[in-house]
């Protein structure tokens, strides 16, 4: 089974790749925000403590989250793959991730990345805000949570790069163009 890692920024077009590549190569798209979603929609206790974080944009805490990710791999072990967004996002959480997949007998394909200027990320989650219903989706949280991937998320990419498990992708091209150079570099594996 194989295990892919999509990071970038927000607005990168994480969400929107690892939906097509999961369409195509039949994976399972495991998303920590949809997931964390789902659960503040579902108004459980655990959903307001969520809803905190989110709508600041800062990065819910592990103890909220490392539940919900291990569930959803343990849930999907007969598939054939996995793909994570915005899963992990600290070097903590790569150290989590590390012992839930070898706990399952896994290993990590690869990981990606997609590279893209904050300013047309930027232009295009406001462009998203007006018809998502995002609490993040707004100028003041989006800044925020670009602040946060610089601090938090985006010092882990060495991390994957010193085990030569990262490919770069740039991401400001079409979604089509974009999709292409993800496959081409995927089937070089
Ligand atoms: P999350 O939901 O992961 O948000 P994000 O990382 O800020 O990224 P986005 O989902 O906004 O962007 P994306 O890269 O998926 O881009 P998309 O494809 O949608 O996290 C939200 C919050 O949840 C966090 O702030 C935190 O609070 C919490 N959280 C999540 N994971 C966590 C974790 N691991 N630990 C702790 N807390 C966590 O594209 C964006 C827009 O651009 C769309 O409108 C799309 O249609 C458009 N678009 C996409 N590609 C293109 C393209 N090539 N050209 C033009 N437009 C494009
Ligand atoms: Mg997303």
């Amino acid at each position: 089974m194989k295990t892919i890692i999509i990071f970038g920024s927000p607005g990168a077009g994480k969400g929107t790749q690892a939906k097509l590549l999961a369409k195509k190569y039949n994976f399972i798209h495991l998303s920590s925000g949809d997931l964390l979603r789902e659960e503040v929609s579902s108004g459980t206790i655990l959903g307001k403590k969520i809803k905190k974080y989110q709508d600041e944009g800062i990065l819910v805490p592990n103890e909220l989250l490392t539940e919900l990710i291990e569930v959803n791999v343990k849930n999907n072990l007969n598939s054939s793959g996995l793909i994570f967004d915005g899963y992990p996002r600290s070097i903590e959480q790569a150290n989590i991730l590390n012992n839930i997949l070898s706990k399952n007998n896994l290993e990590l394909t690869t990981a990606l990345t997609l590279n893209i200027e904050e300013e047309e990320a930027l232009k295009r989650l406001l462009l998203r805000g007006k018809t998502s219903g995002r609490s993040d989706d707004n100028e003041k949280v989006i800044k925020k949570r670009f602040q946060v991937y610089y601090k938090e998320t985006k010092p882990i990419l060495n991390y994957y790069q010193e085990k030569n498990k990262l490919i770069n992708i740039s991401g400001k091209n079409s979604v089509e163009t974009v999709q292409k150079e993800i496959i081409t570099k995927l089937n070089l594996l």
